[in-house]
């Protein structure tokens, strides 16, 4: 199917990016019922998302996107440079309208899109040497997380609870170990 050039394409396009965006959406939309107690919607719109995803697939594929695993990390190579380039620029661009918290936000996108690219350059150099993946390097688990505070994490001075913080860190470990490990994980105290 040729589909170069045609309105499908580029409607086919807009859907994507359209699914993706819903997609994202319902999921935030979906955590934030649910830490306000309202289980029953927050399952609508997991369901939702999760159905946004298979349509945003079919689209993917469409458009002749996915590939084989060597094409997937040489696209995924290419995309990680693209997302670089892109918020170093976007980074220069907010720092001179004078919105540095978002230039200072872009900043560490970059280095993380660095990051992704480098870890892709390296899965796939392994690959096409036939040399197999040595274990997991810290690279492979390393997490950044970047949460916006609101005012009811926070007390009347405008610090954030010690408790959120202690929150944000377990759910990095979490998701390090659950990396590291690639099986669920529970990070767990034992005190006296
Ligand atoms: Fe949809
Ligand atoms: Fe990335």
């Amino acid at each position: 199917m040729d589909l170069k050039g045609s309105k499908t394409e580029i409607n086919l396009r807009e859907a994507f990016d359209h699914e993706l965006r819903s997609y994202f959406e319902y999921i935030y939309a979906g955590k934030r019922a649910s830490d306000e107690g309202f289980d029953l919607i927050a399952d609508v719109f997991h369901q939702t998302a999760r159905n946004e995803a298979e349509h945003a697939e079919h689209e993917y594929l469409f458009l002749g996107r996915g590939g084989d695993v060597k094409a997937s990390l040489q696209a995924a190579i290419e995309h990680e440079e693209e997302a670089t380039a892109f918020y170093r620029k976007s980074a220069d661009t907010a720092r001179k309208e004078e919105f540095d918290e978002i230039a200072a936000f872009f900043d560490r996108i970059e280095k993380v899109e660095e990051t992704h690219r480098t870890k892709y350059e390296e899965i796939l150099h392994g690959f096409e040497n036939a040399t197999p993946l040595e274990g997991r390097t810290v690279r492979h688990s390393v997490l950044t997380m970047a949460q916006l505070m609101l005012p009811a994490q926070a007390n009347p001075a405008g610090f954030v609870h010690g408790g959120e913080l202690m929150k944000l860190m377990d759910n990095a470990a979490g998701v390090t170990a659950a990396r590291h490990s690639a099986t669920n994980v529970v990070t767990a105290l034992a005190g006296c």
